[in-house]
């Protein structure tokens, strides 16, 4: 039942999502801090996806980018980014997507992510693996950092702290370390779990960004910590997620203790 109500209320954000894409009279207004946008699409696919989750369980937590928190008393939680990826999806880039994960009693249980543009439906499941439109993904191969391909994100604050977001960035790219930047860190994190990329890192990212992104890379056998290589948890800010193999490099990487 949890997992049937995952699948429906994923397909009925990205639905949303999808109708909205691309349309020229999108009201589109701004957060606070510059390009922090929120559009129709968002409140519209927040609504819809409440909607379904309410129907069949009428007291779960709900936790949602727009609108906060709902009936904070229960033990299943359902984290809620109705569209992760705005700024590409309000300029019609077709790199964005639902994201919602689904906790009890403070575990990740499951985790969707679907980005309807690419037809693209991830899926994971707590000890029982992660999936990409039903078939099973892993993580990549890679054993260095030198001959890996990265993506990251950059918050809208905190650019400029000690090994924050650019300092990290300049080490990898004057290394020669390919490190892209999609805008979309659930998107990043299921490119990780499918082995496209074999690594990501972002600093101050909220629990809705990587609830289901990071099950879904544990699930396809991939490491996901902070920035210190304690388990990661969504309720904290920086994450590290890799194959595995790369992982203890890239957190040397990270906190700066590369050799020149
Ligand atoms: C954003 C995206 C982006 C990340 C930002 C997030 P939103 O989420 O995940 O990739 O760099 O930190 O805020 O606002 O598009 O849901
Ligand atoms: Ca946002
Ligand atoms: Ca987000
Ligand atoms: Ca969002």
């Amino acid at each position: 039942m949890i997992k049937e109500t995952l699948l429906n209320a994923t397909n009925a954000g990205a639905a949303v999502l999808k109708s909205f894409f691309n349309r020229k009279d999108l009201s589109i207004s701004n957060k606070e801090g510059i390009n922090n946008l929120v559009t129709e699409a968002d409140h519209a696919a927040e609504k819809a996806i409440i909607e379904v989750i309410r129907a069949a369980f009428p007291d779960h937590y709900l936790l949602t980018e727009e609108s906060g928190e709902h009936a904070t008393g229960s033990n299943f939680k359902w984290i809620i980014d109705p569209i992760d990826g705005t700024v590409n999806f309000a300029n019609g880039i077709p790199i964005c997507c639902v994201s919602i994960g689904v906790e009890k009693d403070g575990k990740m249980l499951m985790g969707a992510v679907y980005n309807p543009l690419m037809g693209e439906f991830f899926f994971a499941e707590a000890g029982k693996g992660a999936f990409l439109n039903d078939a099973p993904i892993a993580v990549s191969n890679k054993r260095e950092v030198i001959s890996s391909c990265l993506v990251t994100g950059f918050p809208y604050t905190y650019l400029d702290s000690p090994n924050g977001p650019l300092d990290c960035f300049e080490r990898f790219i004057r290394s020669g370390v390919p490190v892209r930047r999609l805008g979309s860190a659930a998107i990043d994190l299921c490119w990780v779990a499918s082995g496209r990329f074999d690594g990501f890192y972002e600093h101050l990212l909220q629990p809705w960004d990587s609830s289901a992104g990071f099950l879904m890379v544990l699930e396809a056998g991939g490491n996901v910590t902070d920035f210190k290589g304690a388990p990661y948890s969504p309720y904290q800010p920086h994450l590290l997620a890799t194959n595995g193999h790369i992982h203890t490099e890239m957190l040397r990487w990270i906190n700066g203790e590369t050799e020149k």
